[in-house]
């Protein structure tokens, strides 16, 4: 072949790919989702749409021809599921187990489908897809009407605000086309939705099998005057228009500074718009400005709407990083650090109470501490039940507050600047995924009050240093014992020192507490807080507590002043305390007598770094005592 043919063809390619690629870029993009169990045809319907708008190619429907053989269909040439269904273990199983994104497109416009599996347990699959989607298709079998999962699939697209809800009511093969059965199902589902909120929606009469009203109207149903599905999802108005009509609102995702003499700040614009010219505040700081440029890599621009990724500078220079949010000067977002709001728990271990997550909103990330729920919403009835915790997709209302305070608008208003994930800090899995209701009066009407006596002035009256010395280690470790003794010496050295015990403090303070996960940490909070206020008051708190937890101890740690903190790990085996078992406790718990008892079936997770470790085996108490005092005071 001659070169010149080649390069000719290639010409013809790459501008066919240019004219092809221009037409995509202007089309707009709708993302949606499906919703339905195995049995409504749910596949059926993805591959069908994916096939009539001839995104199969050709090497794929061979196979799916040849697969169709094999598996045998039900009269119909090719099985449009097998398409979808192309995990080997969904066809073994007979279900979808994750959410996958599709991409196809019509001359009108383009498409991203998230196809999330029917089963309850899989809810938080649903939610990681329903949270990018601007409408949902509610698949019902004919048959069978609107049944729980059709209740719970709405629930929680409304709850996680997906704008557009379709009805797709299929199999209308098998009830004749009949109009009768369409609109009973209609009607009954009309109340269901009208009860959660859902003001609006479309309900199609379709076949995936047989392809009726799904890119072609039927003349099987000649009572249905609505568009067809794919005549809705090319024309069902997205709301960018919403977005832009709302107040400005930048996250700033960051500073950049390529040099000294240009600063500016980049982001995409989450909600509204902004011009060379108009004043604007950055938040939380509340410092303002004017906005000089709107830089983007395709020149400066004139305005800057809801959507586009821009970099903004400024008159002055201002103090403004990451995590920011830029906002016009008279339309400032909500700045709080207390909340309510909507939290799917998504990770296998349940939610612990009071335990500090990262939160991530926006482009901010900080810590937050959940507190018991309120209550949890059973998604089949949407009854509120009263709940300790949320365990795996286990939805809930809780109030929640943060080390620092956050920009945010609510949820309903932007799902940016109000939804958030929660990080489990020692394993980074997110665990949840969480909707900003609105802040609590009191984040705003309660301040911190400065009183004139401070901390330093009551240590130096005291002449020492505060610090917290914090024991942990197994039941009968040994903690109360070497605890005390470096309580009496420290005395005797005439230090001023206060010994919280675990067990004296869970016969007052913390009486209500036993021994669940959930109960140990809301232990160990408490705990901490009476440390911080004793070191505040300038004692050398010990505190002996299993405190089995990283994650509360490093909470705890991060409450103090650098270096009060001195974790103390007393290092007794598993066997030596059993050994021991002076309370005749381990015995208990072997008999079964004892539930959730520390090291038999809770766990106890042993500090990595900590700044003392006594080894119980070979260091005696009144030698850990001096080991532990020396270290102390030789900080001093
Ligand atoms: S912590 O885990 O929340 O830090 P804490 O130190 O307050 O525990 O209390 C532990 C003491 O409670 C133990 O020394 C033991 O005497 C008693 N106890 C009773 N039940 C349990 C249990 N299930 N697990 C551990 N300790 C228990």
């Amino acid at each position: 072949m001659a070169d010149g043919y080649e390069y000719e063809a290639d010409a013809l390619i790459a501008e066919d790919i240019d004219a092809y690629l221009e037409q995509q870029r202007e089309k707009s993009l709708l993302r949606f989702i499906t919703c339905g169990s195995v049995d409504d045809g749910k596949s059926t319907l993805i591959g069908r749409l994916l096939y009539d708008s001839k995104m199969i190619f050709e090497d794929q429907l061979a196979a799916l021809e040849a697969d169709s053989k094999r598996v045998g269909t039900q009269g119909q040439n090719i099985d449009f599921a097998l398409l979808v269904d192309g995990l080997a273990a969904e066809r073994e199983q007979g279900i979808t187990i994750d959410v996958a994104y599709r991409f196809f497109s019509t001359p009108k416009r383009k498409f991203i489908v998230a196809d999330t599996p029917g089963h309850e347990q899989y809810t938080r699959n649903m939610v990681t897809g329903a949270s990018t989607a601007d409408l949902a298709v509610i698949l019902i079998d004919a048959r069978k009407g609107v049944l729980t999962q059709t209740r719970r699939h709405s629930y929680l697209a409304h709850l996680i605000g997906v704008k557009n809800i379709v009805l797709a009511i299929n199999k209308m093969d098998l009830v004749d086309y009949d109009q009768g059965v369409f609109d009973r199902i209609l009607l009954a589902y009309r109340a269901f939705a009208t009860e959660i909120g859902i003001t609006s929606f479309t309900a199609i009469p379709i076949s995936g099998i047989a392809g009726d009203n799904i890119t072609t109207r039927s003349d099987r149903t000649p009572w249905y005057q609505g568009p067809t599905l794919i005549d809705h999802l090319e024309t069902v108005e997205i709301d960018v228009a919403a977005d832009r009509a709302r107040p400005f609102r930048l996250p700033v995702q960051w500073v950049n500074r390529p040099n000294l003499d240009f600063r500016g700040f980049s982001g995409l614009v989450a909600t509204g718009e902004v011009k060379p010219g108009d004043a604007i505040r950055v938040l939380p700081s509340g410092k303002t400005s004017t906005v000089t440029r709107i830089v983007t890599l395709d020149g400066d621009l004139d305005r800057a709407v809801a959507g586009q990724s821009v970099t903004l500078t400024f008159a002055d220079e201002i103090d403004c990083s990451r995590g920011d949010v830029i906002a016009l000067a008279d339309q400032p977002p909500q700045v709080a650090d207390q909340f309510e709001a909507s939290i799917v728990w998504m990770a296998e271990q349940e939610m612990l109470p009071g335990r500090p997550y990262w939160l991530k909103l926006g482009t901010q990330t900080v810590t937050a501490t959940i507190q018991a729920p309120k209550y949890q919403v059973d998604v089949n009835s949407m009854d509120h039940l009263a709940a300790k915790t949320l365990g795996l997709n286990a939805i809930g209302v809780a109030n929640l507050t943060t080390d620092r305070p956050i920009v945010f608008e609510p949820y309903a208003d932007s799902r940016t600047l109000g939804g958030f994930i929660l990080i489990d800090k020692l394993t980074n899995a997110t665990v949840a995924a969480g909707m900003l209701h609105f802040c609590l009066r009191r984040s705003q009407n309660v301040h911190w009050q400065a009183t004139d006596t401070s901390r330093e002035k009551r240590a130096d009256l005291k002449n020492q240093k505060p610090a917290v010395l914090w024991f942990t280690g197994l039941s009968g470790a040994g903690k109360s014992t070497i605890a005390n003794i470096v309580e009496k010496k420290l005395t005797r050295m005439n230090r001023h020192t206060f010994l919280l015990d675990g067990d004296n403090v869970r016969h007052g303070l913390n009486k209500d507490l036993g021994f669940t996960d959930a109960d140990r940490v809301e232990n160990i909070r408490r705990v901490g807080e009476v440390a911080k206020l004793m070191t505040d008051a300038g004692l050398i708190v010990i505190t002996a507590f299993i405190s089995p937890f990283r994650a509360e101890r490093d909470m705890v740690r991060a409450m103090m002043a650098p270096g009060e903190f001195v974790e103390v790990h007393i290092d007794t085996s598993l066997a030596e305390a059993e050994k021991r078992d002076v309370k005749g406790l381990y015995k208990k718990a072997r008999s079964g007598e004892l539930k959730n008892f520390t090291g038999i079936d809770s766990p106890y997770e042993a500090p990595d770094t900590p700044e003392i470790r006594i080894d119980t085996a070979a260091t005696s108490p009144e030698e850990a005592a001096e080991l532990i005092i020396a270290k102390l005071l030789g900080e001093e």
